[in-house]
C-alpha cells in the first residue's frame, strides 16, 4: 500500500509503528541498568561500614608507636601536635568530666561510647580531604594511638578487630534512650482497634516553636 503516490501517508504510519515498538520496550526496562545484580567486587568496594560492636572490622593490626608516627605526618597539621585541636578542627583528647557541665567537651575520650567507631570514622573521613588514602593497618595504628593518648589503653597496645572489641570506652554507659512522650504502650497483636491512627501531637509550624521545641498537643 505504500506506493509512490501514497508516500505521504506511509511516513506517519512508519513513525507510529516505531513509537509503539519503543513504548513496549520502555515498559519492560524503564531504567537502564536498574535490576542488574552487583558483582562481589562492586559490593566489597562500598560495603565498608564497621559496626559499633566491631562487626565489619577488617583483618590487620597497628600499634600505638606506629600510630604516633602517622599522626605526626598525616593529622597533626590540623588537629595540633598534641591533638588539642585548632580553629574548627576538634580536639581528639580531653574533656573528661565535662559532659554534664555548661561547657561539655565531646572528644573520643570523654564522649565516644565505642572504640570500633574510631576506626570507622577515620576510614570514612580522615585525613580530611584525603579519605580512603590510609590502609587498614594504618587506621588500626591511628586508632591505637588516639585511644592511648586518651588514657584508655597502654602504650604497648596493638589495635585489631579482636582487641578493639574488648576496649571499654569511659562513656560507654552515658547514652540512654529518653522515654518517648507519645509512642509508649504495648503493641496490639489481636482484637485491635479498627479506626485509623489518632494524631496525638503535631510538629510546630512556627520557627519560634521549632526553636523552643514546643509541640501542638491535640485534644
Ligand atoms: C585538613 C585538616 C584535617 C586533617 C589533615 C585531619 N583531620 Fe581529622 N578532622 C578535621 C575536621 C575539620 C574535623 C571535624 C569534621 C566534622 O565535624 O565534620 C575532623 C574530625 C576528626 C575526628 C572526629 C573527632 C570528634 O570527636 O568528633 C577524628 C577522630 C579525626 N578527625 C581523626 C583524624 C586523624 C586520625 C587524622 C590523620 C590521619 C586526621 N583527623 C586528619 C580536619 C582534619
Amino acid at each position: 500500500m505504500c506506493g509512490w503516490r501514497e508516500w505521504i501517508w506511509c511516513i506517519p504510519a512508519t513513525v507510529a509503528v516505531v513509537l509503539v515498538a519503543n513504548s513496549g520496550a520502555a515498559q519492560e526496562r524503564p531504567y537502564a541498568g536498574i535490576g542488574t545484580p552487583l558483582s562481589a567486587a562492586e559490593i566489597a568496594a562500598i560495603d565498608r561500614d564497621v559496626r559499633f560492636d566491631g562487626d565489619g572490622l577488617p583483618t590487620g593490626s597497628g600499634t600505638v608507636a606506629e600510630g604516633e608516627e602517622l599522626y605526626a605526618e598525616r593529622c597533626a597539621a590540623c588537629h595540633g601536635e598534641f591533638a588539642e585541636g585548632s580553629g574548627r578542627t576538634p580536639a581528639l583528647l580531653g574533656g573528661e568530666g565535662t559532659l554534664a557541665t555548661d561547657a561539655p567537651a565531646r572528644t573520643i575520650g570523654s564522649f565516644w561510647p565505642y572504640a570500633p567507631t574510631v576506626f570507622d570514622y577515620i576510614r570514612r573521613a580522615m585525613p580530611e580531604g584525603h579519605a580512603f588514602s590510609l590502609t587498614s593497618g594504618e587506621i588500626f595504628a591511628l586508632t591505637a594511638f588516639l585511644l592511648h593518648i586518651n588514657g584508655i589503653v597502654e602504650d604497648d597496645f596493638s589495635a585489631s578487630a579482636e582487641s578493639l572489641k574488648g576496649v571499654r570506652m569511659p562513656n560507654r554507659d552515658g547514652f540512654v534512650m529518653p522515654p518517648h512522650p507519645t509512642a509508649q504502650g504495648t503493641r496490639c497483636m489481636q482484637n485491635c482497634r479498627k479506626e485509623g491512627p489518632r494524631i496525638a501531637a503535631e510538629a510546630p509550624v512556627t520557627m519560634e516553636g521549632i526553636m523552643t521545641g514546643d509541640r501542638e498537643e491535640q485534644p
